[in-house]
């Protein structure tokens, strides 16, 4: 377990830019993938609009010759319903391609409507374990956020009532993806620390990971040097500090692509679902546990890792509490809560949480070991003291 295999397969934007002002190359990447026709524009119901995104990204698809009809009506955890909707739309308006502006939320349901729009019934029709066919609709994604990495994965994370599930498959990886720093200069810095520890999430849930691979590797150290180094750069406002988290949410995207999240995201859903905690503060009230426990599965992975991000342990387990200290400076820094107490989750919950995450068995079983409810019991009451 200690020892990564060779072998893995994943699927990748045809086109990724990246650059300050690169949201104004959108009619020249249409072009060039020769998509024509009608865009549908995803996007979250506020910022899009208010930061005046919308007007922008309507008056580029225009001027490339595209007609365009408008979703805004996307939330945070977006559910089966709403994406319903957009395809509903998308299907009357017979749009031909799918650009989404905004987070994971705007990104995630960019892609189900790219799926429902193209082959009908509901969403839950294509929740894992279905994996996704085509034909689907060609999304671009534009993320607004430095988080989820969903401009590069194969997945599509709906809510449907209290419980989260995914839509999976290489065909809904966005056939381009423009990251633009200049975007996330209008991020609130509280979403900014959120979405960061959600990256952060990605790195390390891979990296402890029974489908890690050196490739991962490769992609989860690029994240979390750059996170560690611009972090708090970014959350005081630089905005080239943010290209740089902008940046590395996207190498943690490429990991959970090949590796897919473990425990931490399995209970954090629920955390999510159950308390109303922003996802990535959810993953950021379990990832430092989370490392705590599974190090002693995997001491020479562990061990590694603080090598390669410069924290000259000497011993694994020494490894684990230099990156938690690390991990827990930064929580500190931008007001994160170090444990679930301190978030507010009453003691009596506990049981129940790891009720909870136990149902995500997708996640749970990525995790290295066998996860047992055990496991999860030392996870939930790690983090509810912090770790
Ligand atoms: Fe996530």
């Amino acid at each position: 377990m200690d020892q990564v295999g060779l072998s893995f397969g994943f699927g990748s934007p045809r086109k990724l830019i990246f650059g300050r002002g690169s949201i104004e190359r959108l009619g020249e990447v249409i072009e060039e993938l020769g998509l024509s026709g009608k865009a549908l524009l995803v996007t979250g119901r506020s910022f899009a609009r208010r930061s005046g995104y919308l007007e922008k990204l309507k008056t580029i698809l225009e001027s490339s010759g595209m007609a365009v009809s408008i979703f805004d009506k996307v939330e945070p955890n977006p559910s089966t319903e709403t994406v319903e909707l957009g395809a509903e739309l998308a299907r009357r308006e017979e749009v031909d391609f799918i650009v989404s502006f905004g987070g994971g939320s705007a990104m995630d349901a960019g892609k189900a409507i790219a799926v429902l729009s193209s082959q009908g019934g509901r969403a839950e029709d294509y929740f894992y374990p279905a994996v996704v066919k085509p034909p689907v609709l060609p999304v671009i994604a534009i993320p607004t956020t430095c988080g989820t990495g969903s401009e590069v994965t194969k997945f599509a994370v709906i809510s449907k009532g209290l419980r989260k599930d995914v839509i999976v498959g290489d065909v809904i990886v966005p056939i381009a993806s423009i990251l633009d720093p200049d975007v996330l200069s209008y991020l609130p810095r509280e979403l900014l620390a959120y979405t960061s520890m959600d990256a952060i999430s990605h790195a390390i849930e891979s990296y402890f990971n029974k489908n890690a691979n050196p490739l991962s590797d490769i992609y989860v150290f690029g994240a979390l040097r750059t996170i560690m180094r611009y972090f708090k750069d970014a959350y005081d406002g630089s905005i080239d500090a943010r290209g740089k988290l902008l940046y590395a949410s996207m190498l943690a995207g490429k990991a959970i692509n090949l590796c897919g999240t473990a425990m931490v995201h399995g209970v954090g859903y629920y955390l999510t679902m159950r308390y109303g905690f922003q996802h990535g503060l959810a993953n950021a009230l379990l990832i430092t546990q989370f490392i705590r426990q599974v190090s002693n599965l995997v001491p020479q992975r562990a061990l590694e890792l603080g090598r390669r991000l410069d924290l000259n342990p000497s011993t694994p387990a020494e490894s684990a509490e230099l990156l938690i200290k690390a991990l827990n400076e930064l929580k500190r820094y931008s007001n994160i809560p170090l444990s679930l107490k301190d978030a507010g989750v009453p003691e009596e919950d506990l049981e129940r949480i790891v009720e909870g995450g136990m149902s995500y068995e997708r996640n749970l079983k990525n995790s290295p070991g066998t996860p047992t409810r055990r496991d999860v019991e030392e996870l939930v009451r790690g983090a509810f003291k912090g770790a």
